[in-house]
């Protein structure tokens, strides 16, 4: 056996498992943690950002100039966005956006508070530690960025609803890391699909593409750290157990994507915020959207069996997978 197959304590550098689904079997190639860890802290020590001198606060905010790609905002495409001036378009995109960057703020704090439940109960001079304490310092610029960014737009950031705020500040408090890694997906492969159409526009406000290139580049790791637990997770656990996580994800997906567009965004620019969050939830152009945003998150699902079972129906009925 050559001699990189084995870290130095014996244990295998990788290995295959297999998940069994109702659609078959899959075989899952799997890397150690350490090893995962050791190459995510060499590239966050390569490409790290601080958004405070990254990123130029002071860049002119041309009105007439989106804050989002205009084929992102909710709305496109529809009767109701035919009817909007080009200044509303881009009041609504710069309200889109800064909705979506209050949502990223939510979640970023939950998966902190995850990751230092999950560092806790790791060995603290382990490489899997070092890098999930360092995930943590990226979310907290992160977070403080989205902030920033909100303000600079001129707007406050939005709470999510009651129920959603009080649901996740009870159920975060506990650690189950299995629908912490899925649900960490959800939120970054979405956000991560967004802001790649977002960052290289050189119609969209340059602050706002300097912000989104930075959270791409820091993201890609944070992806990868998820996607490698949640495959070991899966093929250590009961099918049943991941079915059932993979059953609540899907609902707690299909009502938080229904929630990431503040009502009060729609009001802004004129529109009865009922009407349009409608229109926005039975536009083919927005299914089609969200649809594409998650696909590499809901391909990766598959592979691990998370979109095994009654999971399945409820990402397709909500347009968030296509049949
Ligand atoms: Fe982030
Ligand atoms: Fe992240």
């Amino acid at each position: 056996m050559p001699p990189d197959v084995l870290l130095s304590d014996g244990r295998p550098r990788t290995w295959t498992a297999r998940v069994r689904c109702k659609d078959g079997d899959h075989t899952l190639d799997l890397t150690h943690r350490e090893v995962v860890a050791e190459r995510l802290l060499r590239t966050s020590r390569k490409h790290s950002f601080d958004p405070d001198v990254d990123v130029d606060w002071d860049a002119p905010q041309d009105p007439d100039t989106f804050y989002l790609p205009p084929q992102l905002v909710s709305i496109y495409e529809t009767p109701l966005w035919d009817g909007l001036t080009h200044r509303r378009r881009v009041e609504l995109s710069k309200r889109e956006m800064c909705s979506i960057a209050s949502f990223g703020i939510w979640s970023e704090m939950l998966l902190m508070q995850s990751l230092v439940m999950h560092a806790y109960r790791h060995r603290y001079d382990s490489d899997h530690v070092a890098y999930a304490l360092t995930e943590i310092a990226d979310e907290c610029r992160h977070s403080k960025m989205f902030g920033r960014m909100v303000r600079t737009c001129g707007l406050r950031t939005h709470r999510p609803r009651a129920p959603e705020f009080h649901f996740a500040k009870v159920f975060g408090a506990v650690y189950d890391p299995m629908p912490m890694f899925a649900g960490t997906l959800v939120v970054e492969e979405f956000t991560d699909a967004f802001q790649r159409l977002t960052f290289p526009d050189e119609d969209v406000q340059p602050m706002i593409r300097q912000v989104t290139r930075i959270h791409v580049i820091e993201e890609v790791r944070h992806i990868k750290y998820a996607r490698e637990e949640l495959k070991r997770l899966v093929a250590k656990l009961p099918a049943v157990r991941r079915r059932m996580a993979a059953y609540g994800l899907a609902q707690a997906t299909r009502l938080t994507s229904a929630q990431v567009i503040h009502p009060s965004c729609y009001e802004a620019v004129g529109l009865d915020p009922t009407l349009a969050r409608r229109v926005a939830a039975r536009s083919p152009h927005r299914r089609e959207t969200l649809a594409w945003a998650f696909r590499k998150c809901t391909a990766f699902f598959d592979e691990v069996g998370f979109l095994d079972g009654r999971a399945r129906g409820v990402w397709v009925r909500a347009g968030l997978l296509k049949p």
